[in-house]
């Protein structure tokens, strides 16, 4: 029987050759805490803490674009109490990302219809973005109320309205044009698409963007996702040989 458990060789990342934009579902807060005999906000609190961790080092390492999905479209449906609480953790986010940005010259911008968010949120969001415009570090897009449906039917009646005022044509859009129309335009798509808490979907995150990404699953809840993980994530990533549809 071996007395010590044997740690894992460290994994090799080619900082080099790093994903230029790496999307993560910072899924598994709620069985974080309940593991712990703790309510859901708490873990919550705790995949806020992970989020601040991973996005400092994301630009640390200087990745290019960082986008989590803080809210989505659906996460209305849960109680007024835990979506009051993912609201307070982004108002104390967004607070304390303006006091500090001069040293974190991080870009920050939200991809989701923000308009159902309290007067207070939306204002934060606007003077981030504002103030954050000016660097140019790693672009940390913040998903609040996003959906990628809701994403794709506002791009198509954007069009829409385009084409009967004249500004669009209905019989040419190409996918970069109709890519002009989405939260994340003027964004490369992401290379990566992380997922931690052992669920095997995309729950509506980034539909049109994720078309050629890369995924990476993992067990770990979000709160325990480490810089480690992200090295795993990494090193899996490049390790992969991208076609794009090609040979
Ligand atoms: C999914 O886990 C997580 C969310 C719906 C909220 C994510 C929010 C944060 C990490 C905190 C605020 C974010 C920022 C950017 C400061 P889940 O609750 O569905 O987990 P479960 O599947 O284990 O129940």
């Amino acid at each position: 029987m071996a007395f010590f458990q044997k740690k894992p060789a460290p994994v090799q990342v080619d900082f080099n050759r790093l994903p230029r934009h790496i999307a993560i579902i910072m899924d598994g807060n709620g069985r974080w805490a309940k593991k712990r005999g703790l309510p859901r906000t708490a873990g919550h609190a705790a995949g806020a803490e992970t989020f601040r961790t991973i996005a400092t080092y994301c630009k640390d390492i200087g990745l290019e674009y960082l986008t989590v999905y803080a809210f989505s479209t659906e996460n209305w449906k849960r109680p007024e109490e835990e979506v009051g609480a993912i609201m307070g953790l982004l108002k104390r986010y967004l607070l304390e990302a303006i006091g500090q940005m001069e040293r974190d010259r991080v870009k920050m911008e939200f991809f989701g219809d923000l308009s159902p968010l309290t007067g207070e949120l939306r204002q934060l969001c606007r003077r981030t973005q504002e103030i954050s415009k000016r660097y140019e570090g790693c672009q940390v897009n913040i998903c609040l109320n996003y959906g990628g449906r809701d994403e794709l039917l506002r791009a198509a009646m954007a069009y829409a309205r385009d084409c009967q005022e004249g500004r669009a044509d209905p019989n040419h859009l190409s996918e970069s044009q109709f890519g002009g129309y989405l939260f994340s335009r003027g964004v490369p798509d992401p290379d990566l698409v992380i997922r931690p808490s052992g669920e095997l979907r995309l729950s509506n995150f980034l539909l049109w963007q994720s078309a050629y990404a890369e995924f990476y699953f993992t067990d770990v809840l979000w709160p325990d996702f480490s810089k480690e993980e992200l090295h795993r994530a990494i090193a899996a990533y490049q390790g992969r040989s991208r076609r794009f549809g090609g040979v």
